[in-house]
């Protein structure tokens, strides 16, 4: 049994996975009420707040799953990318147990435990069958929109990424425009239920150039212009419409970049994960495209593709077998570390 701790961004979460992979226990604290006064995640507020519920949350966990710390073989992480306030309150945390506890330690990349997560399971997951190594996986949160070919835990190779926004925070500044509220992404997803997606030609970034990169600035800039444009009783009257354009600019990008990475690659099983890949239109846009290739598409359910411990205490489990553990000297760090990827 493994115990995964994550507090890179904005969820405190803290899971027991066992050496199948298998999900005994996941529980976590979501910040969105204590940052959306700001509109946005407050770094300084995030720490705070993480340093209030990990412990607490650590025991919840234990209890709920009626482990004992002589059952745990091992601690697992985030300590890289992240915001470095919030990273270090988890990494500290994990130092000081694995001291107590005599137990091993390993640092795990964010990304990395958003990748692995299809190979987790419970009661009610499991991975589609046949879905296995090598894969395309593609990580859409609010903090990355990064194209991977999975070979194997500690062997991805990045393919593409985006060159200015990310996906999620391309959907926050949206539903800022549009006063929609905080988080962004699951409102305009919502508002875009009745519009149409064709309404407003927004620009598709970067989708018909030959590298595999993304870029969400043009389509915000241009949502900006034609909000601005229009007064207030008329953006009420479109709102529908203006989601459903916009979350087909960049559904649609998202979707031809995966295709074509499918065809260079020749990869035939995929996985769309972060906290994105909770988007309707992008799952089943995802699925469609993946019956017209004949790929198998796993796209693990929702607590497994948002910020959670499961898919850290699964990265820091293979890291464990391959021998990668960490020591006290282990540190938090704002980005990922050279080493973390291959190069294509
Ligand atoms: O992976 P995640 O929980 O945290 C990060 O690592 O960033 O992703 C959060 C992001 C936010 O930008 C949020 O607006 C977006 O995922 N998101 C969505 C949806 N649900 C969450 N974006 C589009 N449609 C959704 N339904
Ligand atoms: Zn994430």
């Amino acid at each position: 049994m493994i115990l995964g701790i994550e507090t890179s961004c904005d969820d405190t979460s803290v899971a027991l996975v066992d050496d199948q992979g298998y999900v005994k226990t996941l529980v976590s604290v979501n910040q969105d009420g204590v940052h959306r006064p700001f509109g946005g995640v407050v770094p300084e507020v995030a720490s705070r707040q993480h340093t209030e519920q990990l412990l607490p949350l650590i025991d919840r966990a234990m209890t709920d799953a009626g482990i004992e710390w002589s059952q745990i073989r091992g601690l697992a992480v985030t300590s890289r990318p992240g915001l470095i306030g919030s990273l270090l309150v988890g990494v500290v945390t994990a130092k000081t147990l694995s001291l107590v506890h005599e137990l091993p330690l390993v640092g795990v990349n964010h990304i990395e435990g958003h990748l692995l997560a299809p190979l987790l399971r419970d009661t009610s997951y499991t991975p589609p069958r046949d879905f296995a190594f090598p894969y395309l996986g593609l990580a859409v949160s609010g903090g990355h929109t990064h194209l991977f070919k999975v070979e194997g835990p500690g062997q991805c190779t990045l393919l593409g990424h985006t060159v200015d926004d990310a996906a999620g925070e391309a959907f926050d500044k949206f539903a800022k425009m549009l006063l929609l509220g905080f988080p962004g992404g699951m409102r305009v997803d919502q508002g875009a239920k009745d519009g149409d997606p064709k309404a407003f030609a927004f620009p598709r970034g970067l989708m018909h150039d030959e590298t595999l990169n993304f870029s969400f600035s043009g389509l915000k800039t241009a949502a900006l212009r034609q909000i601005e444009s229009m007064d207030p009783h008329e953006r009420e009257l479109h709102k529908a419409d203006l989601c459903a354009s916009y979350q087909e600019a960049i559904v649609e990008v998202l979707i031809a970049k995966l295709e074509k990475a499918a065809r260079q690659t020749g990869l035939k099983n995929w996985t769309v994960t972060g906290g994105v890949s909770a988007n309707s239109r992008l799952r089943s846009k995802a699925a469609e495209a993946a019956i017209r290739r004949k790929a198998v598409l796993a796209l693990p359910p929702l607590k497994y593709c948002t910020d959670n411990a499961a898919m850290i205490a699964l990265a820091g489990l293979y890291k464990m077998r391959l021998g990668q553990v960490s020591d006290q000297e282990l540190t938090p760090s704002a980005s990922s570390l050279p080493g973390d990827w291959l190069t294509p």
